[in-house]
Parts: C-alpha cells; structure tokens; sequence
C-alpha cells in the first residue's frame, strides 16, 4: 500500500448499464483484501463530491449481492455536470462551476484517488478533474461502445443480448404476418448496437448513424426479397440515424424526430411499399436488468485492473481490454473523437459480404 492513498472513491457516471455493480464489488473486493484500503461510494455521480455527507463507505457487507444486479447501488445521472451544474429547480436559470465544490469534498473525506466508472461524458469530466490535478483512474462503461482504445465497454454485450434477442423474436412474428419488422436500438452517434445485433440476429437491414441511406435503396431490399418469396423483412435502425429529408425524386419525406427514427422509416416505406410494417422501440430494456456473464467477467478485470493503476500510481488512465489483455491507456485518448462503425469495421464488412443492406446513399 503507497502511504497517503488509502481512501478511494468510486463514481458512476452517465447513463446507467448492466455490470456497474459488479464492477463496485470488483473494486471493493480488490482494494479492501488486497491493499486494505477504504473504498467510498459517491452517488449520483460527481454530484456526490458536492454533498460529501451523502456519500458512505463501500463494505463487504452493503455490496454482498449485488453482482448479478443491474443499474447501480451509487446512482448515476448523465445530465449534471459540476462543471456547469444545472439549477436546482426554482432556482436561477444559470449553471455554476461546482467543481471547487467537488475538490473541497474529496478533501473533507479523506479521497485520495478516484475510480470513475463512465461513458463519453463520464470520462470528459474525469478529464478535467485529472487535469486540475485530481488522481483519477477510469474504467470504459457504456452500451453504445463508443469509446476508443478499448476493445469493448462494459455493457455492450449485455445490451447486445437484449437487441438480438428482440431481432430473433421480432423474426417468426415478421414471417406469419409477412410484414416489415422494424426494430429501434439505442446509438446516438455510433451504431455498434445494431450493427452487431443486425448480424447476430440476421436481419435483412441495418441502418447506422455512420451510413447515408435513401429510403429508395430500403424499399428495393424489401422488394428483392419479395420477388425471392421472401414475404417479411427484419430492419435493425439506430435511433441516431439522419434520415433523408428528400426522396430520388426530390420529394420530401418526414422529418424525424429525436427517437423517432423508427416510426419515421416505418412511414416512408408504408408510402413506397405494399406491405404491412410495424415498428418496435427498444429504449432502455437495452440498459436494464442484469448483466452477461462476459459483462460479469469483464467487470471483475476492469476493476482489479483499476485498483492496479491506483496502487501503481498510474492516473490519468482507463483500463482497456486489448486482445486477451487489460491494458491502460491515457483518458484523453479514449474519448475523442468519438468511436464510430467505419468502412474498415470487420464485422461490417462481413455483413456486406453476407448481403446485409445498409442502405448506402452512394
Ligand atoms: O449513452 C447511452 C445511452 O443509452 C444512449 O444510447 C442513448 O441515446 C442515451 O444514453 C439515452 O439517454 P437517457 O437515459 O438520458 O434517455
């Protein structure tokens, strides 16, 4: 144990995902038998670190159970950054830099380190704290598994499992009905979610963030398989995705709304295609219950790992899966740019080789 480093905060950040509890247990289990340091939960966040009496000791008591639950026992909110905090509700309409605020309570409880568990957000402000001097480690959770220099985040598998389960059942109810089946997966930016659930599942169409398409193109894939006695068609759609604003023949289509990606396609193509279409949103199934055993697994790695860094000093890092390895890389590395499906992604490659269509504009 390095003297002067003996309590540990842990925080979770941004939207919630299956794993974060194994991963507080990980780190309790780790820091307290290895080096048997005091681990403190901060809930809600860094929001916590504003009002340190409400953060508590993380024992082997009040985290025994909790490694198959979902969410997490700390809380978490992806819309109060101590940076610029929000109002507090009838108050001012102006945010405040609590982030002295933050540094202060670390100091009244004795932190000397903290694991931050975050997606993009999480990790930018982990960042800022890292660079006023705050001795950060972090670990890469996020569903959308959109972060780079890390094989996978926590959470993307076990949303992945949710999505293809939901393109495997959406399959033998698209067939009796011979309808398009559209199904909605989260994936503001990047479409990692339905392009892996796509393949998994098989469907029969995958539109991304990341890939132009024209209705036109979607429509000619359904009409492919028609002509093939193909009677029903399963879409995977990101809920990121641009929609056109205007078919090949200048016509214009309807705007979609955020979240809305789903119930605009199945519009357009109802206007183009003979055929029944029913769409079916996935929203927040996607970040709830609990989590696979490879999420399990990964979770219990990322948080020896963490507490690895902190005994050895190393902050200002994220472990980082790399092949059959837990790694670390330097936070700033891993959060920008953004982590996007591109033309040289394998396994979309491999769907193209399949016959999967993407719609592609060009
Ligand atoms: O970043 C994770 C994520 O689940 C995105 O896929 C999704 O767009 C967003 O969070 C939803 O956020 P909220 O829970 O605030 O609706």
């Amino acid at each position: 144990m390095t003297p002067g480093q003996r309590t540990i905060g842990v925080v979770t950040g941004g939207g919630d995902c299956p794993g974060l509890n194994a991963t507080i247990r990980a780190i309790v289990h780790a820091g307290k038998r290895q080096h048997g340091w005091k681990v403190i939960g901060v809930p809600d966040s860094f929001s916590g670190l504003i009002w340190p009496e409400r953060c508590r000791e993380l024992t082997f008591e009040s985290t025994r159970g909790i490694l198959p639950l979902g969410g997490t026992i700390l809380g978490t909110t992806n819309s109060k950054d101590p940076f610029a905090f929000p109002p507090v509700e009838g108050g001012q309409k102006t945010t405040h830099d609590y982030s002295g605020r933050c540094l202060e309570g670390m100091q009244k409880l004795g932190i000397d380190a903290l694991i931050v568990i975050g997606g993009n957000g999480t990790l930018s402000i982990a960042e800022r704290f890292a660079r006023l001097g705050v001795k950060i480690v972090a670990i890469p959770k996020t569903i959308d598994n959109d972060l780079q220099r890390t094989e996978v985040t926590l959470g993307f598998d076990s949303a992945l499992h949710i999505a293809t389960e939901a393109v495997d059942r959406l399959h033998s109810t698209a067939e009796s009905h011979h309808r398009v089946m559209i199904v909605e997966m989260m994936g503001r930016d990047a479409g990692w979610i339905a392009l892996y659930a796509g393949v998994a599942g098989g469907a029969d169409v995958v539109l991304l963030p990341e890939i132009p398409f024209t209705i036109e193109n979607v429509c000619d894939a359904i009409r492919r398989r028609e002509a093939l006695g193909r009677t029903f068609a399963v879409i995977a759609i990101a809920e990121g995705v641009k929609l056109p604003e205007r078919d090949a023949a200048g016509k214009p289509l309807p705007k979609t709304q955020p979240g809305q990606a789903g119930s605009s396609l199945m519009q357009a193509i109802r206007e183009r295609v003979d055929k029944e279409v029913r769409v079916t949103v996935l929203g927040h199934l996607q970040r709830g219950g609990t989590p696979s055993p490879f999420d399990r697994i990964l979770a219990a790695r990322f948080g020896a790992g963490a507490v690895e860094l902190v005994d050895r000093q190393a902050f200002g890092r994220m472990v980082a899966l790399h092949g059959a390895k837990i790694d670390s890389v330097p936070i700033a590395e891993a959060i920008d740019p953004i982590h996007l499906v591109d033309s040289e992604c394998e396994v979309l490659r491999a769907a193209r080789a399949m016959g999967i269509c993407f719609g592609d504009a060009a």
